[in-house]
């Protein structure tokens, strides 16, 4: 059994898909259900007893240690966490809150909960979590993409309060001895993410005929990582990650904002040809993010030599996927926008919210 919190959202159920796929190791996933939390995403688990749906929030302590005494994890991932930048900077405080005081509830329910297994179990033990590359800040045309040993210079409230928590993690591995991982990716792609995030809403504004809107001179530079390959990274950590290691996992695919966008009008045009001519015509530049760091760029060397992880598709494989799931999944793109994919929940997971 492992402990996955925030598995609702788009990489934590991505992940928790693709881990019932491989294997019959049970899930128990811990998500508040935010309005990033949506749980049509795990339709295909319903009815599958490997998967234990819990709806509660990280920083509630109590909650965290009866599930832990009840369920008996060999692993906590932990996903979960307020992931949006331009929502961390109208407001900061939710991220605070979720990020840095979530993160230490987990470690503090983690810590007591290690502290009472046998020697056997403890040994086995691991606490993952899940970070970003964004902590490391921003990167020059000319700079090296960022390492482990990058010293972390967060720039947005977002990244400032997941560096936060990178740090708490960290400490609690130096200071209690709790058997801590720590990932930091770059930029995801892919099925069931959530359209305030670049490519999926681009995708969803532009079958819309709505305008597609770049921030600043397009110019600001991601490493995109197809999401399936961010849950292989995330896999082979927890399985042979050095115990108080950290892992930068990424791409190899630097792009600028107006590629990213260019490259889906070009690829709608050929798959979804709208009338009125090319979506290019809907490129709408407008005022920039306050504070928007100009590149990331990561290193992937460490967990490609270390783990022998390398990433499954290239950008051209995987974006051209994601299109293809988002074209045929336009309803989910619908029921998140008109807001009725909360009544899923309610139709569908009564029983599961009762029992808990
Ligand atoms: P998301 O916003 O899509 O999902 C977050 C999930 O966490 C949601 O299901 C939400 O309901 C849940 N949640 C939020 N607050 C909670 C709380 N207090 N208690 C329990 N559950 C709560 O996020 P995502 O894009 O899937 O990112 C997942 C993790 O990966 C985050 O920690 C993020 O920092 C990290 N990350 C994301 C990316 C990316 O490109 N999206 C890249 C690198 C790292
Ligand atoms: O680098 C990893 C991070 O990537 C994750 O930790 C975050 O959780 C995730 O949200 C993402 O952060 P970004 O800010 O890079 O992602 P976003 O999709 O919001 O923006 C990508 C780039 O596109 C960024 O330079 C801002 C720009 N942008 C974004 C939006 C939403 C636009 O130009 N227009 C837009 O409408």
């Amino acid at each position: 059994m492992i402990l996955v919190t925030g598995g609702a959202g788009f990489i934590g159920s991505n992940f928790v898909l693709d881990w019932l796929q491989g294997c019959d190791e049970p899930v128990v996933n811990l998500d508040r259900l935010t309005y990033a939390g949506n749980l049509s995403n795990l339709a295909a688990l319903q009815g599958d007893s490997r998967h234990h749906f819990v709806q509660g929030d990280i920083c509630d302590q109590a909650l965290v240690d009866r599930l832990l005494a009840e369920y008996r994890p060999r692993a906590i991932v932990h996903f979960a966490a307020e992931s949006h930048v331009d929502r961390s900077i109208h407001g900061p405080r939710d991220f605070v809150r979720t990020n840095v005081e979530g993160t230490f509830s987990l470690l503090e329910a983690a810590r007591g909960y290690w502290a009472r297994l046998s020697n056997e179990e403890q040994a086995e033990f691991r606490f993952l979590h899940v970070s970003t590359d964004e902590v490391y800040g921003s990167l020059a045309a000319e700079d090296s993409p960022f390492t482990e040993r990058n010293a972390y210079e967060p720039n947005s409230p977002y990244s400032a309060s997941k560096a936060a928590s990178d740090h708490l993690v960290r400490a609690w591995h130096h200071t209690y001895g709790l058997p801590v991982l720590t990932t930091n990716c770059s930029n995801n792609y892919g099925p069931y993410q959530f359209p305030e995030k670049l490519i999926p809403l681009v995708i969803a504004n532009a079958l819309a005929g709505k305008a597609l809107p770049i921030y600043g001179d397009g110019q600001n530079v991601r490493d995109w990582l197809y999401v399936g390959d961010h849950c292989s990274g995330i896999r082979e950590v927890l399985a042979r990650g050095v115990v108080g290691e950290t892992y930068n996992i990424g791409g190899w695919n630097e792009k600028t904002n107006i590629e990213i966008v260019e490259t889906i009008c070009d690829l709608l045009d050929d798959l979804a040809p709208a009338a009125e001519g090319s979506y290019r015509r809907l490129i709408a530049f407008v005022p920039d993010r306050p504070g928007h760091d100009r590149r990331y760029a990561i290193d992937a060397r460490k967990i490609a030599d270390e783990l022998g992880w390398r990433p499954q598709e290239t950008f051209e494989s995987g974006i051209r996927k994601t299109i293809g799931w988002y074209l045929d999944n336009q309803a989910w793109v619908e029921h998140v926008q008109d807001g009725s994919y909360r009544d899923w929940l309610e139709t569908n997971y009564r029983l599961r919210r009762s029992d808990r």
